[in-house]
């Protein structure tokens, strides 16, 4: 075995996360303020907070808090549905027989609620620079899907990709976006010279406050945007779609996505520790970066000119020649060590039997069974089906499947001490003895 396990290296006694919630004290005050004044419900003076505060952090106009950031993504796509193709009869959803272009390497949380709304999402590939959707798989993906009217955008592991690009490319084809901002609350993006937050770029736009993320209410979401009208409509949605009338009179399809009064308590205590958090995850990052240097690998990249990531998730690309032989199925990996190489099984392994959590990289969408037969569009064309027996032996033609293969997120909690992570990076250091 190429991997020696480091005699002073002691597995973690208390389990080193990915990221944890990280909690500071005032949540609970806000938790018990809802409990003592008897609003324990989804309405309260918590929401009203957490929206007035989000809302003119990511300079928007309206906020809406919500059970999740999935319901968040279901909303807006559903918007966004209506707003291109009109009403849907109640037992159907707004993109019945409808394309939407979404990214591909992302939580299946981002392209779901298509599926909800009966539409079918074609993937978009990914470009080595951000890790985010390729401007040029997109306008590959438009000159093959010319009917496409909607994209579905995210921002990996809180780093923003080319937004001005995607968003100059959506215009010219008319098409409207779904901003997934769910791992990047607090990243910016330079964008007709100013910097903006991401959450407040699409025509819809959505945040997590998922137990994993930056900042956390345990669970919860957002929808925010500058239309007053879609906001109200989103409110009136989330809690079962009830018409002005006496009575429970329905019009239209209603959801139970509202947040919890008590939620929002957690999520207002957290606000303020925003950009502390960020901060946290940016010395991560660096300190990886730095670590982990000399040693076949980079770190997941941004563009320094035009975004400014919340580093959400520390994460490794293993060069390929420093690769040893790996591979998957649907749900085991095996991997054959060889000196002076490694790969993400065996990273992920070490780093498990010393007590320390760290993920594959989200596994690409055109990769997932339950999107098996839906398009895949690369920069040069359809990523489906481009191998061919009679003239290569099936190489890899696509980014996503390539940065699966070849990439990991580290242990990114902001709890873990320098100490911890020195030790992390020994670890990673010995797998490529
Ligand atoms: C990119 C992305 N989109 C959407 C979601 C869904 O958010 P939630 O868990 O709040 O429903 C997540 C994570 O959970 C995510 O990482």
């Amino acid at each position: 075995m190429a991997f020696t396990a480091p005699s002073a290296i002691k597995p973690f006694e208390k389990k080193l996360w990915l990221a944890s919630p990280t909690m500071h004290g005032p949540e609970l005050d806000y938790m018990r303020e809802a409990y003592e004044t008897n609003w324990m419900s989804t309405v309260g003076a918590n929401l009203n907070e957490i929206e007035a505060q989000i809302a003119k952090k990511l300079g928007v106009g309206h906020a809406v808090a919500l059970g999740a950031g999935t319901a968040a993504l279901h909303l807006a796509t559903k918007l966004a549905g209506e707003r291109l193709y009109g009403q849907a009869r109640p037992n159907e959803g707004t993109l019945r027989g409808r394309i939407v272009l979404a990214s591909d390497v992302t939580f299946d949380a981002s392209v779901n609620p298509i599926a909800y709304e009966d539409g079918e999402a074609v993937f978009i590939d990914t470009e080595r620079e951000t890790w985010n959707m390729d401007p040029a798989a997109l306008e590959r993906g438009f000159e093959m899907f010319p009917e496409a009217k909607l994209v579905v955008l995210a921002h990996l592991y809180g780093t923003p990709g080319r937004f001005e690009e995607i968003r100059a490319i959506c215009r010219r084809h008319g098409a409207l976006i779904v901003e997934d901002a769910a791992e990047s609350l607090g990243a910016q993006v330079l964008l007709d010279g100013a910097w903006r937050e991401t959450g407040s770029l699409g025509d819809y736009n959505c945040i997590s406050f998922n137990g994993n993320k930056i900042i956390t209410g345990s669970s919860g979401g957002m929808f925010l945007t500058d239309s007053r009208e879609d906001a109200d409509k989103v409110r009136k949605w989330s809690t079962q779609s009830r018409e002005a009338a006496p009575w429970y009179q329905h019009e239209e399809i209603g959801y139970n996505y509202r947040m919890s009064n008590v939620i929002a308590g957690v999520v207002r205590g957290q606000i303020p520790y925003l950009e502390e958090h960020i901060a946290q995850k940016r010395a991560i990052w660096e300190r990886y970066r730095e670590g982990l240097r000399d040693l076949p690998l980079s770190m997941n990249p941004f563009d320094e000119r035009t975004t400014r990531p919340n580093f959400w998730l520390s994460c490794l690309l293993i060069d390929e020649e420093a690769m040893c032989p790996q591979v998957r199925d649907d749900r085991k990996a095996l991997y054959r060590p060889e000196k002076g190489k490694s790969c993400p099984t065996e990273i992920l392994e070490t780093l498990a039997a010393y007590n320390a959590e760290g993920r594959p990289i989200w596994k690409p969408m055109h990769m997932q069974p339950i999107y098996a037969s839906h398009a895949f569009v690369t920069a040069s064309g359809s990523g489906r089906g481009q191998s061919n027996a009679y003239l290569d032996g099936g190489a890899e033609t696509d980014v996503g499947m390539d940065l699966f293969r070849r990439g990991l997120c580290l242990p990114s909690d902001n709890k873990m001490t320098p100490e911890q992570q020195d030790a992390v990076i020994e670890l990673i250091r010995c797998c490529f003895r």
